[in-house]
Order: C-alpha cells, then structure tokens, then sequence
C-alpha cells in the first residue's frame, strides 16, 4: 500500500521521482504527490487528488529549478479520504521539512495532541502529517533557529532530530525525508514496511520496491526493520534507530527493467496471463529431478530428515495466495501428509494450537503482506518452522522465514495476480512432490511419473492460452450480467474461488465461488433464469458428482459454461464449453483457473474496468 520514490543525483529528479511513481502506481493510486528542494534551496511540491499521469502534466506546467534531491508518493488511503490535502507529501508548520510515508502510524494521535498544544498547525486528516511537524519540533529542541546552524552542521542536526522523531513513532512505517535546508542528504527509516536502496554512480535512489528505479541501477540494499539511513549523492550510510552505524552488503538484482512495461499488451494482467508458462518453468527449473530433498536441501537448507519430521503441514496466505494454499491444502492430502489451510487475518488463536514440529507455509507474491507476516510471527512465537513462498528477493517475509522457495514469475504489476498464483502452484507442487517422496508416498515409478507429467504443465498452459479469442467470445456474451457464480470440487474447488475473487475485483460485478455440494445446502436459492455460472469439470474423481451438481443448476435456470477436457465433456452436459487439454488430475488448477483469468480479463474490458488499477484495491497490502 502506497509507493514512496525519492532521488539524490545529478539527473532530472522531479522526472525521476515521476517515473518512479509511474512504476509504483500498483501500490496504491488515489492520490499522488512530490517534492523536490530547488536550485535556491526552495521547496517545490506539487499533489494531486488522482493518477500520476495528471501529476506529470502538473510538474510540466510549472517545473522545478535545478533540484538534485526529492521525494515522491503514491497513496492508498488509510487514514483521511484521497484528496489533495491528504496526498503526500506532507510538510511542517515552515514548509522545509517534507516526508512520504507508508505504513500506519498508531500513537498518532497522542502525538498529534502534543504538537497541537505546541502550537503546530495541520493541514490534513492523515496520520503522516504528525512526522515533519515532530522533526520541525526536533529541530528545535536541537536549537536550530533561523539560519543560525552552521552549514557543516546541517547534516548531523538533520539526522539527530530525524531519529529522535523516528525513536517517538509507533507502528509500522517506511519513510523518506528531505529538508530544504539540507538539501545533499535524503533521509530514510524503515520498520514494517518495505524500503529499498537503489546504489548508483553519482546518483542514489530510495523506493518501496525496485521497479521503482530497475532502469537505473540493479544494485540494492533492502533496509532492515528498524534501520535508518542517510543517502546522499556520492554514498550511503546505514544507521541503527540508536544511531550506531551498520556495514551492509549491496546485492544484485536479475530482474530486468523491461520485465516491468507492457510489451505491447493492453494491459500487464494480460501480459502477466501470457507469461505463465514462463513463470511455471522458470520456478520448477532445476528443482524437480530427482524429486527426494537434495535439491531442496542444497537451495534452502530443508533436509529430507527434517521433511519426514514434520507433522503436519500448516498453510497460511492471504486473497489470490490463499486460494494456492488450499490447493496446496489438498495436495498434501492426497499424499496423507496432514495439511490446514487458514486465511492470514483468521490465522489467530490456531498459531498456540498447531500439533508440535509443524512446519507453517507462508505464501505471499509481494513478501510484505501485513496479515501474512502478522501470522507468521505469531507462528515463529510458537515455536513452528516456517518455509515461505515468495516472488520477491529480499522481502520482509523472506528474512523472517527458516526456509524461503523463491517463485521466478518476475515482476507482478497487474494488481489482479495471475502468473504469481501459477508460480505459487508451481512451488507448491515442487514442494509437494519432494516432501512426497521422502516421506515414500510416490515410490519409484511414481515419482517419476510426477515429474514428468509436472514438467509438461508450461507446454499445456500455452496450449490452454491459444483459447484466449474463443473465451474472449464467451465473457462478451455475458459482460452485461450482474451475478456470476463459479463451482466446483477438490483441488479444483479453490479454482472456483479463485475465479470468482478475479472477476469480482476487476468487474466490480457480484461473484460467488463455491464447493460444488454445497450448493443445495442453501446458495442454489439464488440461481435465476439466465444467471452464468462457471463449473470447472475436468476428468477425475469428482467429475461424476460434477456432472450431477451442473444439471441442479441448469434445472434452475443456469446458463453452464463448462471448463472440461476432452473425456470430461463427454460426461457434462453445458450450453458452451472450454476445453483445455488434459493431465493428471492433481494438476488441473494449473490449467483451469487460466479460462477463468481471460474470462474475467474480458468481462471487465467489456465493461470499460481499470483493469491493471482496479478501484479501492492495491497490490501490495502492508497494513492488518
Ligand atoms: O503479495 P501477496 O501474495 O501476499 O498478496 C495477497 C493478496 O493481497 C493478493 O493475492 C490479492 O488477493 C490479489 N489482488 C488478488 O488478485
């Protein structure tokens, strides 16, 4: 939730901050803003109610004079509505001291009463705004009056009230500041919220994530909870919220710049859909032959011992992640290895409960999930492994994880998330197979058998993506109807939620996923003359109950459009069909979900939708 983006350097850093947003715009887009210190040492902000493309013709209209530092911000709104006044940047009672912020400040307001009764005044609802008010009141109590510090001064007086400030902030934030005093050093600190430092020749840049700055440099350094520091032009010091100063290493990013533009798609979520195959692949590269642990040893430290260890398998995600953790759910199961799957914010009182030496799963696309890392620390605290699922390098979740399994799908922009699910499937069924193995539930042949029926799935996913134009057809037919409901059963079932979570987000439409024998225990109620519904219906054990569930509904009106096989579809009878190709039946949500993906895609193109922004939603959520 929300992007922050600041630049100290020699290039253009008012189109640097813009573009920066531009890449962050995912995090959060109701309102944006930046704020540069100009070339007389004057502060420059410009905010909009809105995207960044109005800010952009904002700054062209009136651009800044020679700035070499600033900072930008792209908000999702927590506290205040979106509106200019509660956009960010925010700035103190003399406009010198200026800060973007994500995350949520929870003491704000005993602090806001505080500055009150100091006589500082606010100008917006935010819980953000109480910072430079505290730095201005920092500044102070460090005697800086009217131009009376000496200049070889600023930097230390700037950096002492900036972690006094930090030392009286409760709850979780990630911030980047400047003073238009001081304008060679941008400050930054970070607890529970991402912030990344980009490290580049002459030029150093602050972001929530690398996208933010790919193009400019590879070169990071992810701050720790806890960490502030200090980015000037030529060099960057890291400091505890103590103030002692910390070495770390810069590491190098792989992913490329143009993995996060369109690529002459319309939109990222159908370049993302495309890209699945890719995303599989590149996950189970490497990792799957021979299935037994050595891999997983070798990669993350996870011992095949320890692997028939465990009890039981202990799931938690949140949204499209959860809907990969039932499947996983399911799948270990099936090899008779015990498996729950709980929603991160419903996690609570079940972290005290788990059967000892269970091993926890965390899945999470962005690793900065606030209610994923919230469950996971209170797993830790009962003493649980935890082995996480992530897309992203150097994530919080990644540093509070005993095992990380990295997903390689590359960049997710699209706020829905379609190729970070199938990489999470893809690790899920990596893990499953191994995990299977040792524990001899896929003996010999078996295994085998797994591998290479799993290692086909990128070959099968592009066969089920040339059906993209018929089921475009499909979602036309149907982009006026209101409700929509999906069933199905098993491994599948969590498709059908997955199906009905996408359409709803970016369709703004009524949607419901449901196990498929629930149905005449109340929701078949709701079935009317014409209504589709979408049954995912491959060939396996569930198909024949199925069958029986589709001919309930279209009893009851339902327009059937059938996700099967080739041998599924001869036992379903739908009024359309998409037939994907077929494999073994573990391995269907890797195919089915992706009709539902492009239907929903289509529906919400027909209805004009901001598809990669849908509205009130952000990518990344990083608060509970
Ligand atoms: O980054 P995460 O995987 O932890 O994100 C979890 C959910 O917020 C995310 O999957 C969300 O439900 C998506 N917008 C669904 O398309």
């Amino acid at each position: 939730m929300c992007g922050i983006t600041g630049y100290i350097g020699d290039n253009k850093t008012t189109d640097i901050l813009i573009d920066g947003l531009r890449r962050l715009e995912y995090r959060g887009y109701d309102s944006c803003g930046i704020a540069v210190v100009d070339a007389k040492n004057r502060l420059y902000l410009k905010r909009v109610s809105g995207r960044v493309d109005a800010l952009d013709k904002l700054v062209a209209a009136d651009p800044a004079k020679g700035a070499h530092s600033g900072v930008g911000h792209t908000r999702w709104a927590t506290h205040g509505a979106p509106s200019e006044d509660n956009a960010h940047p925010h700035t103190d009672c003399s406009s010198e001291v200026v800060v973007v912020h994500n995350g949520i400040i929870e003491n704000y307001l005993d602090l806001k009463d505080k500055l009150l009764a100091a006589g500082h005044k606010f100008k917006s609802e935010t819980d953000t705004e109480v910072i430079p008010h505290l730095i201005e009141e920092k500044l102070k109590s460090l005697h800086v009056q009217e131009k009376a510090v000496r200049s070889d001064m600023l930097e230390p007086v700037f950096f002492e009230a900036f972690r006094r400030a930090v030392a009286d902030l409760k709850g979780s934030f990630a911030i980047a500041v400047v003073w238009a005093r001081c304008p060679g050093m941008v400050l930054a600190a970070r607890l529970h919220s991402p912030l990344v430092i980009g490290l580049g020749k002459g030029e150093n840049f602050i972001a929530s994530d690398v996208s933010a700055f790919l193009k400019h440099t590879k070169r990071v350094v992810f701050m720790n909870d806890g960490e502030m520091a200090a980015v000037k032009k030529d060099g960057v010091d890291f400091y505890t919220f103590q103030g002692k100063k910390t070495a770390r290493e810069a590491v190098t990013i792989q992913w490329d710049s143009t993995m996060a533009e369109k690529g002459g798609y319309k939109h990222f979520m159908l370049k993302e859909i495309h890209e699945q195959a890719e995303a599989v692949e590149n996950t189970l590269r490497g990792r799957l032959l021979p299935l037994g642990g050595d891999i997983l040893k070798a990669e993350m430290g996870l011992s095949a011992e320890a692997m028939k260890a465990f009890s039981s398998v202990q799931f938690i995600a949140c949204g499209t992640a959860y809907h990969a953790a039932l499947v996983g759910r399911c799948l270990f199961e099936n090899f008779g290895i015990p498996a729950y799957a709980d929603v991160a914010s419903e996690f609570t009182d079940r972290a005290k409960l788990m059967a000892p030496n269970t091993l926890v799963m965390a899945i999470s696309q962005s690793g900065e999930t606030a209610d994923t890392l919230f469950a996971v620390r209170e797993a830790k605290a009962s003493g649980a492994k935890v082995l996480s699922i992530t897309n992203t390098v150097g994530s919080t979740l990644t540093r509070e994880s005993d095992y990380v399994l990295y997903t390689h799908c590359g960049p997710e922009i699209g706020v829905a998330s379609t190729k970070a699910f199938l990489g999470q499937l893809a690790a899920i069924y990596l893990l499953g197979g191994h995990f299977a193995a040792v524990r001899g539930r896929l003996p010999g042949g078996d295994a085998r058998r797994y591998a290479e029926d799993l290692l086909k799935i990128p070959r099968l996913i592009e066969e089920t993506l040339e059906k993209e134009t018929e089921i475009a057809k499909v979602a036309d037919g149907f982009a006026a109807s209101e409700h929509f409901l999906f069933i199905s059963r098993h491994i599948n079932y969590p498709i059908a939620l997955e199906g009905a979570l996408k359409i709803k987000e970016i369709s703004y439409v009524h949607a419901e996923g449901y196990a498929a024998g629930e149905m005449k225990h109340g929701p078949i109620a709701i079935i009317y003359k014409g209504m589709p519904l979408l049954a995912v219906a491959p060939s396996g054990r569930t198909l024949e109950l199925m069958a029986g569930n589709i001919e309930e509904a279209k009893a009851r009106g339902a327009e059937v459009i059938a996700i099967v096989d080739q041998a599924s579809q001869k036992t379903v009878k739908a009024s359309r069909y998409i037939v994907l190709p077929s494999t073994d039946e573990l391995f269907t949500p890797m195919l089915t979900v992706i009709p539902l993906q492009i239907f929903a895609y289509y529906v919400a193109l027909a209805k004009k939708c901001d598809i990669d922004k849908p509205r009130n939603l952000a990518k990344s959520v990083t608060v509970r």
